[in-house]
This record gives structure tokens, sequence and C-alpha cells, in this order.
């Protein structure tokens, strides 16, 4: 275990067994679909190039990189697109993959844009879920697991762009970003 890092919430084998259940229940509710699988830098990465590996349909993969206004801790609810896709969704299933909802509100945000550039459908997928920082009603349609407002890092979640590469889910010792 990193030395900055408390308690390991979920190990590297609780997190993959968990994503090759998530991408069973994909590849069960697309089967004859050609879904397009939206990834949100960076958080995403990691948990997205797992998870597609566990889906057994055809499917594209793409990108979008956003960027709340404000203080950098918390988001403030207005989405700025800092890289966009790079090809329309009209008529496309979309699956938007991210790997956590704290507030909700880049996930209401983007869901709401996908919705309007006329996708038929728009599912989440969020490899974490913090229902008691919520700001609006947002459920995932697919979710890993729950956790508890505390600092969390690893499988792509950062403090300061460090932390993403572990390969588990911890908690961060406030220390470490009280200092
Ligand atoms: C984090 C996380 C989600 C978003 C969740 O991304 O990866 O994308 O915040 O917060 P919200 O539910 O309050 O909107 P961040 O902006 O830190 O960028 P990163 O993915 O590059 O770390
Ligand atoms: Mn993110
Ligand atoms: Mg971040």
């Amino acid at each position: 275990m990193h030395t900055d890092v408390s308690e390991v919430l979920f190990t590297e084998q609780a997190v993959q067994d968990r994503i090759r259940e998530l991408g069973a229940q994909i590849t069960r509710d697309y089967e004859g679909k050609n879904p397009l699988i939206i990834g949100i830098l960076k958080g995403a990465t990691l948990f997205m190039s797992d998870l597609v590996k566990r889906i057994e349909i055809p499917v594209e993969l793409d990108f979008m990189a956003v960027s709340s206004y404000g203080h950098s801790s918390e988001s403030s609810g207005v989405v700025r697109i800092i890289k966009d896709l790079e090809q329309s969704i009209e008529g496309r299933d979309v699956i938007i993959v991210e790997d956590i909802i704290d507030t909700g509100l880049t996930l209401i945000y983007l869901k709401n844009l996908l919705q309007q550039r006329k996708a038929a459908s728009v599912k989440l997928v969020t490899l974490l879920d913090k229902p008691d920082r919520h700001k609006v009603d947002i459920t995932a349609d697919y979710l890993g697991f729950t956790v508890p407002d505390h600092f969390i890092v690893g499988f792509g979640l950062d403090y300061a762009e460090r932390y993403r590469n572990l390969p588990y889910i911890g908690v961060l010792k406030p220390e470490v970003y009280q200092s």
C-alpha cells in the first residue's frame, strides 16, 4: 500500500471483479446494438480501459475533456468543454463513463448536452458514487461501488494529479492534503 493511503476501500481484485460484472450487464443490455462509449478525461481512463475489455459486443470509443470553472476542489456547475467528441452522436446509443459522481454537476451537464445532440439514448456508468455529496438528482445506470465522503484516490482518481495509477481504490491520509 502507498504510504499516503490510510485504508484500501476496494482491492485491485475487487475492482476487477466488479468491472467484469458491469461489462457482462452492458453486454446483455446492448445486445444487437453498437454503442458509443465516451470516457471523460482524465479520471475515467483506467476504468474505461478495463471495462471495454469485458464488453462482448461491438463498441466504439471516444473521449471528452471538461473543466468546471471556479474553485479547483469544488465543481461550480459551469462546465467548459476542453476537448469535444470527434463525431456526430445523432441516433447513437451513448454510454458516458466516469470514475466518480461527486456533486453530479459534471454528469448532469454532459447528459443534457448529449441528449440535445439527439443521441438515441444516453446512459451513465460510473465506477464510484458519493451520494452524500450530490447537489443534483442523478443516478448512474451502472454503478461499481458507493463510497463514503472521504478523499478517495486511485484507479484514475487523483489528488493534484497524483495517485491515479494506483491499481486499487483507497483513502488519502488527511495530512497529505492538509499540509
Ligand atoms: C472529477 C471526476 C469527475 C468529476 C466529478 O474530475 O473525475 O469527472 O470530478 O465531480 P462532480 O460530480 O462534482 O462534477 P476532475 O474535474 O477532477 O478532472 P480529472 O478527471 O481530470 O481528475
Ligand atoms: Mn473527471
Ligand atoms: Mg480530478
